[in-house]
């Protein structure tokens, strides 16, 4: 089958979305090793592979379906941040908008009767439905830990646990 040019251009922007989350969250991580904050840092550095992997998923469909999928240029992400609250909040934000553009790429493949790429936007759905629940776990922990003195060591080491626990999440999925 042969895909759209309209919906070959729509999964092009996502590219490019997913391409700029990859690098935003990179340079997040790197703001948070610079500070310190290696549990933080691990996690964000995981998140940009992750945006990496859902860009590439994006290259090879369009490869199966005979289109051709552009790499993207990539705008300079912000270097510097405030706060890891604000870091975090920002991820949380950027993930928001990832789900209302992956949501519109979904209308577009109902609009187009395109099935193969509505079943492909499934696992976005799903993966974005996750990520969001994730952020806001993290957002919480945040919010409870508070913004006191010591506050950073602790919110690194609950950011650790998470790492921890995603790990271990990731060699039982290899085992299975
Ligand atoms: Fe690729 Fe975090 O959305």
């Amino acid at each position: 089958m042969m895909i759209s040019k309209k919906m070959e251009e729509a999964l092009n922007q996502q590219i490019a979305f997913e391409g700029y989350a990859s690098f935003l969250y990179l340079s997040m991580a790197t703001w948070c090793d610079h500070k310190g904050l290696q549990g933080c840092a691990k996690f964000l550095q995981r998140q940009s592979e992750e945006e990496r992997m859902h860009m590439m998923k994006i290259f090879e469909y369009l490869s199966d379906v005979d289109g051709f999928a552009k790499t993207p240029g990539i705008s300079e992400p912000p270097h510097e941040f405030k706060t890891v609250q604000e870091v975090f909040q920002s991820v949380y934000e950027h993930e928001k908008k990832v789900t209302q553009s992956i949501n519109k790429l979904v209308a577009l493949a109902n609009k187009e009767d395109d099935y193969a790429t509505q079943t492909f936007l499934q696992w976005y759905v799903n993966e974005q439905r996750e990520e969001e629940a994730q952020m806001r776990t993290v957002l919480d922990r945040i919010t409870l830990i508070g913004d006191g003195p010591q506050s950073l060591y602790f919110i690194d080491k609950e950011m650790e646990a998470l790492n921890k626990a995603a790990e271990a999440a990731e060699s039982a999925g290899e085992e299975a």
